[in-house]
This record gives structure tokens, sequence and C-alpha cells, in this order.
């Protein structure tokens, strides 16, 4: 079979957290969270071709060897495919350790391919569980779009928010400006949940109440970002808290970390406003990505993951 299979192609998008909330720390050493997640259109991509062992080749700035969580999905995968193998071809364009769940995504893609091109049969439901042990980020990606996390971030609600792309009905996506600066940390997501304090602890009621505003159809705002993880990270990453308040006198825009950063993110009103935000800010070290909502993964590869219900 494998021979003849087609060249299956996955988009794997970046996401945001819309909010952040750490609700308290876990018999098991993660933190219980409430967050909502944002799939955007910054992608990497990732592609599967017939071969006789498991591959993997990166183009672009990326653990090339078994580092790559795409190795370790394909292999959990292959646990029930016994004696298959694949060639995966991974174009970077993610930032890795940005707090954009690059790798995270790239992991679920590979899930989603496998399972598809070795025929394996696997339910999203089953597919969730190896995401699972794989990151608490990974779940998400199977579904893409707006969601809802909970748990270590690893329990997934998707949501109907504000429509997917190309939905007229909906109203014009969100536009984002991402700022990604070049601090680095070892173990960083780690690193930097080891930091949060009680008093950066909240309730889920920031994320609750965020919730029932957009799902009354109202607008998202920049006051209604929120990330607990902020002070850690600032602390973790030394020069963020300036590099952010730099950001914020720039553009005249407040800004907000992406999961456990150092990437920044604010809105923007239309996709002009959004290229104007990142020429303001455009002298700042790092990279800047201009981007909008992603709609849910069932839309985007229909082909790949026509799963209509949650798991
Ligand atoms: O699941 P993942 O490997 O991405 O998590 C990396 C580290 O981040 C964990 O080992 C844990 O220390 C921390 N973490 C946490 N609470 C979460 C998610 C991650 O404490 N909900």
């Amino acid at each position: 079979m494998p021979k003849s299979a087609p060249q299956l192609t996955i988009r794997a998008p970046a996401k945001l957290n819309l909010t952040l909330e750490v609700l308290g720390r876990r018999p098991d050493g993660y933190h219980e969270l409430h967050t909502i997640f944002q799939a955007v259109t910054l992608y990497d991509v990732l592609e599967v071709l017939p071969a006789a062992e498991i591959e993997l080749v990166v183009e672009g700035e990326a653990p090339h060897g078994e580092g790559n969580l795409v190795l370790k999905a394909a292999r959990t995968v292959a646990r029930y495919a016994p004696a298959r193998g694949a060639r995966l071809h991974l174009q970077k364009r993610i930032p890795t350790g940005a707090g954009l769940g690059g790798g995270s995504s790239d992991a679920a893609a590979a899930l989603i391919l496998l399972n598809r091109h070795w025929e394996t049969g696997l339910v999203r439901r089953e597919l969730a569980e190896l995401a699972r042990s794989l990151g608490a980020d990974v779940p998400f990606f199977l579904w893409g779009g707006v969601a809802l996390g909970t748990g270590r971030g690893d329990e997934i609600r998707p949501l109907e928010l504000y429509g997917d792309e190309g939905d007229s009905d909906a109203g014009p996506p969100l536009h984002f400006v991402l700022s990604t600066p070049p601090f680095e940390l070892p173990d960083k997501t780690a690193q930097i949940f080891q930091r949060v304090r009680e008093e950066d602890y909240s309730d889920g009621s920031v994320t609750r109440a965020l919730l029932r505003r957009l799902a009354a159809g109202e607008r998202l705002r920049q006051e209604d970002l929120h990330n607990a993880l902020l002070g850690s990270a600032c602390a973790a990453f030394e020069p963020l808290a300036e590099y952010l308040e730099t950001l914020q006198d720039l553009s005249g825009r407040r800004w907000t970390l992406s999961g456990a950063g150092p990437t920044c993110f604010t809105l923007a009103a239309t996709q002009d406003d959004a290229i104007r935000i990142a020429s303001q800010v455009s002298a700042l070290p790092g990279r800047r990505f201009v981007c909008h909502a992603a709609p849910h993964l069932a839309l985007a590869h229909p082909e790949l993951l026509p799963l209509p219900s949650p798991a």
C-alpha cells in the first residue's frame, strides 16, 4: 500500500493563547489551566511520502533527529502499524521554543498524516490519547481553530465563536501581529511554570467571562487578553519586560505574551492595521509575523480529519 499511497501534505498552524489562567498546582507536578487556544495562519508544512523506514527531513530551524517531536509522534502511531515506514518532510516556519506551539502542532500533524497514510484507522479520541502522551499542547492541534483547554491544557473543547476563515456571515477574521524576540531558555516551559507563584493563580473566571462575551457575538478586545505566565516569563527571560514596553511605546498598543513566551502579540483591526503595527515595531530584534485566525482543522483538511463532532 505505501508505494502507491498518495503524497499527503498538511499545514500545521501556530497557536496563541488568548487567555491562560493557572488554577493551581496538581499532584502530578503539572498545573491546572484554563486557556483559550487560537490557531493562526502561520504554518509549518508537513508532507509524508512512502519509504521503507521512518525518516525525517527538516528544512529550517528545528531539531533534525530524535529530539524532534514529529519522530516521536511517528513512532507512537507506528505501534499500531507495525513494519511500516514513511519519509516525513517538515518545512519549518514557526519559530521553535517561542510559545507558539510549533513543535506540538507538527507532532499533531504527524499523528493525523500517518494515521491516514498507514490506514491505521485510529479515531480522534484515540489520536487525542496519543497526542496527550506527547505533550500538553499537542491535543489542541487535532482541532485547530479556537478551543478551550482545561486540565493540563490537554482537555479540549472546540468552540464556534466567531466563525472560520471564509465564513462570510461571521464577519472579518481576527488579525494579529506577533513579535518573537531572540531570547532562548533551555527547558523553557518547565522553567517558567516552576516560577509561577500563588498570586498568579486565578479561578478560571477570566476565561469564562471572555467565552460568554464571545458567545454573545461580541468582538475580542485587547484588554480581554490575559496570561498568568507573564510575570514568571519576565523573570526568566530577563529582557522580556523591556521588550514588551518597547513594543507598547512604538505601537501605542498593549501587547501580551503567548504561552510561556517569549513571543508577544497584539490584536489589529484589519490586515492593513496589522501591517502598519508590524512596521512600527520592525526596529526591535527578532521576527515579526502578520496573521489571522486559522480555521478548524476539519475545515482546513476535510480529506484528512473529516470528523465533525468532539471526541
Ligand atoms: O507537556 P509539556 O512537555 O509540553 O510540558 C512541559 C513542562 O511544562 C512540564 O514538564 C511541566 O513542568 C510544565 N507544565 C505544567 N503545567 C501544564 C503544562 C506544562 O506545569 N499544564
